[in-house]
């Protein structure tokens, strides 16, 4: 079934493509995102809604792929410029010279923060972290780097030595060595491991995966003092931050202080073409180390041609459109909605929190984000809890989402939240005595009584249709 149109597919066709990709890519996926009612499909993508074609559900994407869609589904446009680009261009060669890499690279330098005019292209968010820290610690002849509890800066050996929970590294240890750890938001932690063997300081100015933590103006400013003082790279992670997710071009403006690096990835893809860069300051160390050592960080699929015309043409969007302001404007509603949710429903929701449309909404208990998960689907809603923090549920839809979008939105969570009391009538209790709240926290115990709960909705209604 093409991309784009709403075909009817059979049951029996669903299953069998589940069964296929539990087969050959992952069952453990399939049953994790069967457990929660979002084992569908996506077709007609469109701003910031596709349909489930074989239940021909339309569902809003809170997800967007983890901050992909920022121009929204399917934007006509990119998909324009890369399938004009397609008619003349392959990849390219990733050592070549090109206009479309330089023509990238000069629009970016001249959007980027401050003297942020340097650019190295990447394949994704993962590698550009690993592209960053290596200029770090290239430029500054140091080994150690400071990095965030509940961090995410992507799965790969580099950024896993990185991420701020040990859930997914332990088995893959020792991994890069000298990476220590503090609390978001904790300059003094900061202070007391900061020294002069330290080469980089790097976060996200909001923690996306972490639970959406917005850094606070302070904790800025004194992170760039403890680099400035001992010769520190301060590095933001803009993955999920930049292109005007969080009201603004890029999250640095919101604290008018400039990092040394930045990275960014995800939505410069446009949704439609994969890339990621690095920016960094023309200042000597940084400059330096890239002319002395113009290959240290590679790869055939950073910097494509194809990439570097697509984020081109994402850059241009989102300037003419000046997109950052209605992430602003949209996203204050949707934040003072959820808010007033929240109020209404305080016993379970414990905060919101959030800039622009990077929204989380955490839950007094760790399980009642998978519950929520579940609740929304059902109502249409496509909704991830933090990797890193499942208590918190993400909303980051397209920053070209409507006011109309919004409010449909809210009244949509609204009811998610009303149908989750049903459940939490009986698992509240539980959650109270210790022993049991762990059992329901465990991810696989959700997984297996969710799937378990599924495989009993669906005899049911089995039955009830035989009947009929
Ligand atoms: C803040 C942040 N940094 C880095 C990454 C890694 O990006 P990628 O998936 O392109 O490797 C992610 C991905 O979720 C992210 O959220």
């Amino acid at each position: 079934m093409a991309q784009g149109t709403v075909g009817k597919m059979a049951r029996q066709e669903g299953d069998y493509i589940k069964y296929l990709f539990g087969r050959h890519i992952s069952h453990g996926q399939v049953r994790y995102l069967r457990c929660a009612h979002l084992d569908i499909f996506e077709q007609s993508r469109q701003g910031c809604t596709f349909v489930d074609p074989a239940s021909g559900r339309k569902f809003y994407d809170c997800f967007s792929s983890a901050g992909c869609f920022n121009v929204g589904r399917s934007n006509p446009q990119i998909l324009q410029t890369l399938s004009d680009t397609l008619d003349e261009h392959d990849m390219g060669s990733f050592q070549m010279l090109s206009t479309a890499k330089i023509e990238f690279a000069l629009k970016l330098a001249s959007l980027s923060p401050g003297d942020l005019n340097r650019v190295m292209l990447c394949a994704s968010g993962a590698d550009a972290f690993a592209g960053a820290i290596k200029l770090a610690k290239g430029a500054t002849g140091r080994n150690e780097v400071i990095s965030m509890n509940k961090a995410y800066h992507g799965h790969d050996g580099f950024s896993l030595s990185a991420n701020g929970k040990d859930y997914y590294k332990h088995l893959f240890v020792p991994l890069m060595p000298g990476v220590h750890f503090a609390d978001f938001n904790d300059l003094e932690a900061v202070k007391r491991l900061a020294s002069k063997k330290t080469a980089a300081i790097v976060l996200e100015p909001v923690q996306g995966e972490g639970g959406i933590h917005v850094a606070t103006g302070q904790y800025m400013t004194g992170l760039r003092k403890i680099c400035d003082e001992n010769g520190i790279m301060l590095i933001f992670d803009e993955v999920q931050t930049g292109f005007g997710r969080t009201g603004k071009m890029w999250a640095s403006e919101h604290y008018g202080i400039l990092p040394d690096i930045m990275f960014i990835a995800k939505s410069m893809s446009g949704g439609a073409y994969p890339n990621g860069a690095v920016v960094y300051r023309d200042i000597e160390p940084l400059t330096g180390y890239v002319e002395k050592n113009p290959l240290f960080h590679t790869s055939h699929a950073g910097g494509t041609d194809l990439g570097c015309i697509v984020s081109s043409r994402v850059i241009d969007f989102l300037v003419e459109n000046r997109v950052w302001e209605n992430a602003a404007s949209v996203g204050k509603r949707f934040k003072d909605g959820l808010l007033e949710l929240q109020r209404e429903n305080s016993d379970i929701i414990k905060e919101v929190r959030g800039v622009g449309l990077m929204i989380g909404m955490e839950y007094e208990y760790e399980f009642v984000g998978a519950l929520m998960a579940e609740c929304l689907a059902k109502q249409g809603v496509w909704a991830a809890y933090s990797g890193n923090a499942p208590q918190v549920m993400r909303f980051q839809i397209p920053i070209t989402a409507s006011l109309e979008d919004v409010e449909d939105l809210l009244s949509k969570i609204r009811s998610a939240v009303r149908a989750m009391r049903w459940y939490l009538f009986l698992l509240l209790p539980l959650a109270r005595v210790p022993l049991f709240r762990g059992i329901l926290d465990n991810l696989k115990v959700q997984i297996f009584s969710f799937n378990l709960v599924r495989d009993i909705e669906e005899f049911i209604l089995g039955r009830v249709l035989r009947r009929s």
